[in-house]
C-alpha cells in the first residue's frame, strides 16, 4: 500500500535527508572499486567520454557496443565527476582527480529509517545494482513488465519518493471538478497512481491504460471498490508507446504520466506527449513524474545529493528491459513548448517542481 501524506513539508524534509542517495553513493563506488573502475580512471590521465568507455569496455569486456549498457557508462561517469574523481576542464575533457568529496556512511539510526521509509527502492536498486556487473557483460536484462515480475514491480514503485511526487503531482494538477472531470493514467502499472487518483479526487471519472495487464490485479486490488467504476482498457486496445492511443481527440481533462517517460524509445517520445496533447481537451493538463537528468551547467538541478540520486536511479533501473533513462531537461521543455503546451503552476511557481521530479504540461 502507498504511503498517504498527511504534511507535504514533512513528507519532503524526510525525503530531503537524502538517505537513500547517501546510502547508494557509497554502493556505487563499492561497485567501481570492484569492478576495476576506479583503478583504470586513475590510469587514464585526460580522457573524453568516449575514451572512458572504449578504455573500460575494452579491459572489463563490457558491452559498449549496445547503446543502453553504454550510457550506463556515461552515467557512471557523470556520477564519479559528481564524486570529485573526474573533473571537466572543459566540454568532454574529463582528468582523473584526487579531490574526491567524503562518502558520507549512515548512522545505525539513519539505515533504521531508510530500511523502514525506503525499503522497497533500496532493495530495488541493491538487487539491480548487484546485476550491473553481469549485465554490462552481456547477460540479459534483470527485470521487465512480465508475467513473474509484478511484485518487484509493486515493492519498488510503492516508495515514499514515488508516493509523495504522485501526490503533489494530483494536487498540483488541481483535480477537483468532481465526475465531470475526465482522467486517464497512463501506464497504471501495480495502480499506485489510480489508489492516488481514488483517494484525491473519488469523484473522478478515470480510465486506466498500460501495454500489458499483467499488473492489472494488483492495480485492481490497490483500488478496492473503486475498481468497478474504473473503465479499463485491454491491453489488446494498446500495443504501447509509438501506437496511437484508443482515444477520440479532446477526451480527457488531465492525464496522469506517472515514472512512464523513461521507458518511452527516444525516437517516439515527441509523438508519445503529441498523442497526449490530442487526447487531451483544451485546458487540459498532463502531469508526469520523472526525474529530469541533471544539467551540467547546474542550472535546473543544483543539490549535490538530488544529482547523486538520479544517477543512481538512472544507473541502476537500467537493467530493467525498455528502460531510456531520464531525460535532458532543457530538450524536454523545448519538446512541450514545440507540441503546444504551455507551461502551468496550479500550486507551484515553476514549470518542474522537486528539483525536476514533477511536470505539468498544460493545453492552451
Ligand atoms: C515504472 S512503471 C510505472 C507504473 C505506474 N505509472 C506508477 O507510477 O507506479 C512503468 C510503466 O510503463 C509501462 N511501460 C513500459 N514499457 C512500455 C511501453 N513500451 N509501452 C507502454 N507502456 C510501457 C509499464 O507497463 C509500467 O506500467
Amino acid at each position: 500500500m502507498a504511503t498517504t501524506f498527511e504534511n507535504t513539508r514533512l513528507d519532503i524534509d524526510v525525503l530531503r535527508q537524502f538517505l537513500v542517495p547517501k546510502h547508494f553513493t557509497a554502493r556505487l563506488f563499492e561497485f567501481s572499486r570492484r569492478e576495476g573502475i576506479l583503478s583504470l580512471i586513475r590510469t587514464m590521465g585526460r580522457f573524453t567520454s568516449q575514451e572512458f568507455c572504449n578504455v573500460i569496455g575494452k579491459k572489463l569486456g563490457y558491452q559498449i557496443g549496445n547503446a543502453s549498457r553504454k550510457r550506463m557508462l556515461t552515467i557512471l561517469l557523470d556520477f564519479l565527476e559528481e564524486c570529485g574523481h573526474a573533473f571537466q576542464e572543459k566540454p568532454d575533457s574529463y582528468k582523473y582527480t584526487l579531490h574526491t568529496k567524503p562518502i558520507p556512511k549512515l548512522s545505525s539510526k539513519e539505515m533504521e529509517i531508510m530500511e523502514k521509509t525506503f525499503g522497497g527502492q533500496a532493495l530495488f536498486f541493491e538487487r539491480c545494482i548487484d546485476y550491473t556487473g553481469d549485465f554490462l557483460r552481456g547477460r540479459d536484462y534483470l527485470y521487465g513488465f512480465d508475467k513473474g515480475m509484478e511484485d518487484i514491480w509493486d515493492k519498488f514503485l510503492g516508495n515514499y519518493e514515488f508516493s509523495i511526487a504522485r501526490d503533489m503531482l494530483l494536487k498540483a494538477m488541481a483535480i477537483n471538478e468532481g465526475s465531470n472531470c475526465k482522467i486517464m493514467d497512463l501506464c497504471y502499472g501495480t495502480g499506485y497512481g489510480l489508489e492516488a487518483i481514488c483517494r484525491n479526487s473519488p469523484d473522478t471519472d478515470i480510465t486506466a491504460i498500460d501495454f500489458t495487464d499483467v499488473m492489472k490485479p494488483l492495480a485492481v486490488s490497490k483500488v478496492g471498490s473503486s475498481a468497478a467504476k474504473i473503465r479499463w482498457i485491454d491491453a489488446n486496445a494498446w500495443r504501447g508507446f509509438g501506437a496511437k492511443l484508443p482515444f477520440e481527440d479532446m477526451t480527457f481533462e488531465r492525464v496522469l504520466f506517472s515514472c512512464g517517460d523513461p521507458y518511452i524509445p527516444e525516437p517516439l517520445r515527441r509523438d508519445v506527449y503529441r498523442d497526449i496533447f490530442r487526447v487531451l481537451k483544451p485546458a487540459g493538463i498532463v502531469g508526469v513524474v520523472a526525474w529530469g537528468y541533471p544539467d551540467k551547467e547546474k542550472k535546473h538541478i543544483q543539490n549535490e545529493w538530488v544529482r547523486k540520486g538520479i544517477y543512481i536511479h538512472d544507473f541502476a533501473e537500467s537493467v530493467c528491459k525498455g528502460w531510456n533513462g531520464f531525460r535532458n531537461i532543457d530538450s524536454t521543455i523545448k519538446m512541450a513548448r514545440d507540441i503546444g503546451f504551455v507551461e502551468t503552476n496550479t500550486i507551484f511557481d515553476n514549470f518542474y517542481m522537486l528539483d525536476s521530479a514533477i511536470w505539468a504540461f498544460k493545453k492552451p
